[in-house]
């Protein structure tokens, strides 16, 4: 599994430093949650730290968008240096034109769905997106419980792509630990976001290597 250190929960003041400090400890993706205070309750970063950030590291940037209108944000995220850009099937934007309009700045696009959302929401896309994200908490803060309930969903988005043939790539997102991840590894789960579970670790690189191996165990 590979695993995407949210930066959600490091310390804002030094964010390349947070960057190279994962990076150094084997992370393989950097997941960055920008939230505008009306699609959540929080606000947290925008492009200009996303660019700021960029040259910390060379590995790649999964943007998280909980934001209501993602595609009037799309170019100022891809010119900050995003590699992935997710965004929500509960936001307001037509989704078929943020998937184009991702694409068109050469950018792997990606859907996220909340809790409540049911898998077959994601179907109609699945042909046309790089990576589903499934979240595991309500989003808008780190630090909550893994919904466990939520592995179902991961299975039928599995199990729908090999029907259909396709390598849509599945990430889980929200209280992925050493205590959680093995249900999220169970499921057949690609990539999984930790925020808490590496940035508190006493020891990130043991943290995202047990995280990094839960699928051979
Ligand atoms: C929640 C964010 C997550 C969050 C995960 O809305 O999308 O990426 O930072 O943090 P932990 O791993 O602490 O639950
Ligand atoms: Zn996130």
């Amino acid at each position: 599994m590979k695993v995407a250190p949210s930066l959600l929960s490091c310390d804002f003041a030094k964010i390349g430093e947070e960057i190279e400090r994962v990076d150094r400890a084997g992370a393989d993706l950097i997941h960055l949650d920008v939230m505008d205070g009306h699609f959540v309750p929080n606000l947290t970063i925008g492009p200009g730290i996303v660019k700021a950030a960029r040259p910390y590291t060379k590995l790649p940037f999964d943007v998280h968008l909980m934001i209501d209108y993602p595609i009037d944000y799309i170019d100022a995220f891809a010119d900050a240096g995003a590699d992935i850009i997710t965004f929500h099937l509960e936001a307001k934007s037509d989704i078929n034109d943020t998937i184009d309009k991702i694409n068109s700045r050469g950018i792997k696009p990606g859907i996220v769905i909340k809790p409540k959302t049911p898998a077959s929401a994601a179907f109609p896309y699945l042909d046309r997106v790089y990576m589903v994200l499934v979240m595991t908490v309500e989003p808008g803060f780190g630090g909550q419980s893994f919904m466990a309930d939520m592995m179902p969903k991961v299975v039928e988005l599995k199990k729908e792509c090999k029907k259909r043939g396709l390598d849509v790539l599945i990430e889980v997102d929200g209280g992925i630990s050493e205590n959680t991840v093995s249900a999220a590894a169970d499921a057949g789960v690609d990539i999984c976001v930790s925020g808490t579970g590496v940035f508190k670790a006493e020891d990130p690189a043991k943290a995202i290597a047990f995280l990094q191996d839960s699928d051979k165990k």
